[in-house]
């Protein structure tokens, strides 16, 4: 059902309290943001609520604090570059509830960044009376945190239920747009990219996607178990040797479906410029690090003749270069294709920028864990506990 959107409401002197995911990373001592990428994310909702005359409250959490005050995860820094980008003042709260805080309140066009909300256990736990307090700032409720919406905390689930109105940001909006266009009702020959060391992290999202896409292509270390499966040899590959029963079943419900490397890339032991040769068949004492060449033909052919593309985890040591080659190719792949493409996932994310390509891709989600949970097909607490459309009285 459609989740009622910030554009549906009258903002006009209202005080409007904007969950936004400013868990970005930071220098060690914390006082550098190295990435602003969800800060700029945010702005247009931000932006949206100052146009139509409300006075905003945006909240977040930063790293896992663990419920205690850890002056390196303030998110006093996040201010300052917000400041810079809307070019106007972020007033930062010394808290996130309290006295202090309600009497910080915003006037219209005016914005308050509240403490890392993770500095209380409260908000992690779903606290009724912790939700109630952030609820008493506010008049309206919006989540444009989707990064953090497969998390039921106190600021993306427990204040919904104090507050007549919850509605999803402008970024949240995209954000399960595009998604639900993908697995939903795709364009097809729709197909799936799928990487990353394990089976176990991708099993949700490989059987739900089964359902849906015509062609899952496998890639990185994930993809040996599934050789392991077929009873090829993987050598020293990383293998979970407790998944291989699940990945044997996979294929067999599957097998038309599921695409697996036809050659790799191997080293005898992982390092920086180790040596490595391409082999169709791995050896005993070898270790997969990437797909080979004739695997990236193989999909590259795939994905110029789709017309969807989901894209979640590398296909090999991508951080390890020359292991980034079938990550990068895929990547460039992906762009040039003419197909509707939705990346997820921080590493994925990091292979399209590598490769110089980040302004070729449909979508690129700012939730990895969230896009994740999104594509296994579960419903994410922070978009289920939004008002539905058809439902809200505006
Ligand atoms: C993320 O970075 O994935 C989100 O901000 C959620 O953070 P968490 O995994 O600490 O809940």
């Amino acid at each position: 059902m459609a989740k009622l959107s910030i554009n549906d409401l009258d903002l006009r002197d209202k005080t409007v309290f904007i969950r936004v995911d400013f868990n970005v990373p930071l220098s060690a001592d914390g006082k550098e943001i190295t990435s602003d990428k969800r800060i700029r994310a945010s702005l247009p909702t931000i932006q949206y609520a100052i146009e139509h005359g409300a006075a905003v409250i945006l909240a977040s959490h930063l790293g896992r604090p663990k419920g205690r005050r850890r002056p390196e995860m303030s998110l006093a820094p996040v201010a300052a570059r917000l400041s810079e980008l809307l070019g106007r003042h972020v007033a930062m709260a010394p808290d996130s509830v309290g006295a202090e805080v309600s009497a910080m309140r915003p006037k219209p066009g005016e914005v308050l960044l509240l403490e890392n909300l993770r500095f209380h256990s409260e908000e992690e736990a779903n606290d009724p009376e912790f939700s109630r307090q952030l609820a008493s700032l506010a008049d309206i409720y919006i989540n444009d945190a989707f990064g953090s919406a497969h998390r039921a905390h106190a600021s993306t689930v427990g204040m919904v239920s104090f507050l007549p109105r919850a509605a999803a940001g402008l970024l949240m909006d995209r954000e399960l747009q595009w998604l639900t266009r993908v697995t939903k009702s795709p364009e097809r020959p729709c197909i799936a990219l799928l990487g990353g060391a394990k089976v176990s992290d991708k099993i949700e999202v490989i059987q739900n996607l089964l359902k849906v896409m015509d062609k899952i292509l496998i890639g990185g270390a994930m993809a040996y178990t599934f050789l392991r499966a077929k009873d090829q040899p993987t050598g020293k590959s990383l293998v979970e040797e407790d998944k291989i029963e699940l990945a044997r079943q996979l294929l067999q419900t599957a097998v038309d479906k599921l695409v697996l490397p036809i050659d790799h890339i191997v080293v005898r032991e992982i390092k920086p410029g180790a040596a490595h040769e391409t082999v169709t068949n791995i050896g005993a004492d070898e270790i997969g690090v990437d797909i080979g060449p004739r695997t990236i033909e193989q999909y590259a052919t795939i994905i110029r003749d789709a017309r969807t593309i989901i894209w979640n985890g590398p296909m090999g040591i991508f951080e390890m270069p020359p292991f980034d080659h079938g990550t990068v190719s895929l990547a460039k792949a992906v762009a040039e294709s003419k197909a509707v493409s939705v990346v997820g996932g921080g590493d994925s994310e990091k292979a399209i920028k590598t490769a110089g390509v980040s302004d070729r891709i449909t979508h690129v989600s700012t939730g990895g864990g969230a896009s994740l949970e999104f594509l296994g097909g579960i419903e994410l607490p922070g978009v289920r506990a939004l008002s539905d459309k058809a439902e809200a009285a505006v």
